[in-house]
């Protein structure tokens, strides 16, 4: 399961904040020159297009600083081996994604940055070029590909469409100000990971058509539950709830089977939960409203009432005053920044897309103010984010 690790405190809502603010002054690369209007517009449309999905879409739950874009350090990546990510005996670390010319991705072109995300290739060490296979040694994909660590999810981001890959990286590359922050070079096995990433255990790209067999086709609005799964698909919610961004896989969303899908957050183990639409197991239990309350406000679909929630204030326009929320490290957080509709596409996905699987998922351990504290503005910063541009981005 590539987010799992004892460590994902550190990186997620908690991450240790260093100030770069001495750094800051550094220029990154230089950015090529628009020439009219109509095409420095459009530049800006896809940078904020690209923010939208940076924001929701958890980057900075490693990067740094979750969904919070005026959060410091945001995107600069791992700051000390308290937020190394081990996999097995391998540290891994989230490297830097700000346009720094020595230290972030200014040191790669365009087409690099997409091949990671696409094809999970480390820009440093793949040729510059093309790629249009996912077999190695086919259609320019390197014979021996030096692929990222697991922890990066690019199993599930290559499922994103062209426009939206190239969206992040104008993003990344346009809309970010340079931090310098060196960040210390993962460690890997001697086929870098090729083991990891066969077919047979990261699926087809693209993805099987729905519905799969662990899936339903006919229930409810067809074009949003196709939606929905795009975006289950695409966020990676099957990397911890089961199976990993491929229905066709064994345990497809189905929730922790044993222990090797728990968290361990400070004292407290936490458990991934059974998302299939089984009654008595899953979500078949909750109505897609209770979903969406989960997705957008972090509270816990079974003790929290089904009833429209219009503030995010304890107490106020019927957000509970004392709110369970759920447990870290759902990173409801940076889910809540999605548009209403994909929240309730994703809702309509799982309760209408997917087959109902019994399995009962033993209750998440917290700490008695169900982690209220870990979810405060300070922490996990405002919804709706901060606008555009904030002191860690520029407008052109
Ligand atoms: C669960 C943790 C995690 C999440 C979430 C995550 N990443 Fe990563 N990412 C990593 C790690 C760890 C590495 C370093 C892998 C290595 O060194 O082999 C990495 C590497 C990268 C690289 C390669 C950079 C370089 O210098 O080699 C890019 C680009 C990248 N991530 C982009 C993203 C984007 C965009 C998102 C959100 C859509 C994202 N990541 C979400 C953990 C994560
Ligand atoms: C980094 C791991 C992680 C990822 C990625 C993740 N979740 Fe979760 N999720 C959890 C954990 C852990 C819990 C249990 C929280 C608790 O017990 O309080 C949970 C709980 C939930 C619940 C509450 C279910 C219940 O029965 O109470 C829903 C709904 C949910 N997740 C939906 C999603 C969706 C949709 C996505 C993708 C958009 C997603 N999750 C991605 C870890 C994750």
């Amino acid at each position: 399961m590539r987010w799992l690790s004892s460590s994902w405190r550190a990186c997620g809502s908690s991450m240790v904040v260093v100030s770069f603010a001495a750094c800051m002054g550094q220029t990154g690369g230089s950015a090529p020159a628009t020439t009219t209007m109509a095409s420095s517009q459009g530049q800006t449309e896809q940078v904020l297009r690209g923010r939208a999905i940076v924001v929701s879409n958890a980057c900075g739950d490693c990067h740094g600083q979750g969904g919070n874009p005026a959060g410091p350090g945001w995107l600069a990546g791992w700051k000390s081996p308290q937020q190394d990510f081990p996999i097995g005996p391998f540290m891994t670390r989230p490297r830097n994604l700000t346009p720094d010319s020595a230290t972030g991705i200014t040191r790669y072109s365009d087409r690099q940055i997409f091949n990671a995300l696409r094809f999970g290739l480390r820009p440093s060490a793949t040729p510059d070029v093309e790629i249009t296979s996912s077999v190695p040694g086919q259609g320019n994909h390197p014979a021996k590909p030096n692929y990222l660590a697991p922890t990066m999810p690019w199993v599930a981001w290559r499922h994103m469409s062209d426009a939206d890959l190239r969206a992040i990286i104008a993003y990344l590359r346009h809309g970010l100000k340079p931090v310098s922050n060196k960040v210390e070079d993962s460690q890997a096995p001697p086929d870098f990971w090729a083991s990891e990433n066969t077919a047979e255990k990261i699926g087809p790209y693209p993805v099987a058509p729905h519905p799969t067999a662990n899936e339903v086709a006919g229930q409810g609005d067809q074009a949003k539950v196709l939606r929905g799964r795009a975006l289950v698909i695409t966020k990676d919610c099957a990397g911890c709830h089961g199976g990993g961004p491929n229905p066709l896989a064994k345990g497809y969303l189905a929730g922790m089977t044993d222990s090797t899908g728990e968290f361990k957050i400070g004292p407290f183990k936490t458990r991934p939960r059974n998302l299939t639409p089984d009654n008595t197991t899953g979500i078949g239990r909750f109505s897609e409203r209770q979903i969406f309350n989960a997705l957008r406000f972090g509270l816990r679909p079974g003790e929290t009432p089904d009833v429209e929630i219009t503030s995010t204030t304890p107490g106020q326009g019927n957000f509970p005053a004392v709110p369970k929320y759920m447990a870290v490290p759902m990173p409801w957080p940076t889910w809540r920044h999605m548009p209403d509709e994909e929240l309730w596409a994703i809702a309509a996905y799982l309760k209408n897309g997917v087959k109902p699987v019994s399995n009962k998922v033993a209750d998440s351990e917290g700490p008695p103010d169900f982690w209220a504290s870990e979810y405060t503005v300070a922490k996990i910063g405002t919804h709706p984010p901060a606008p555009f541009p904030t002191t860690n981005e520029r407008a052109r």
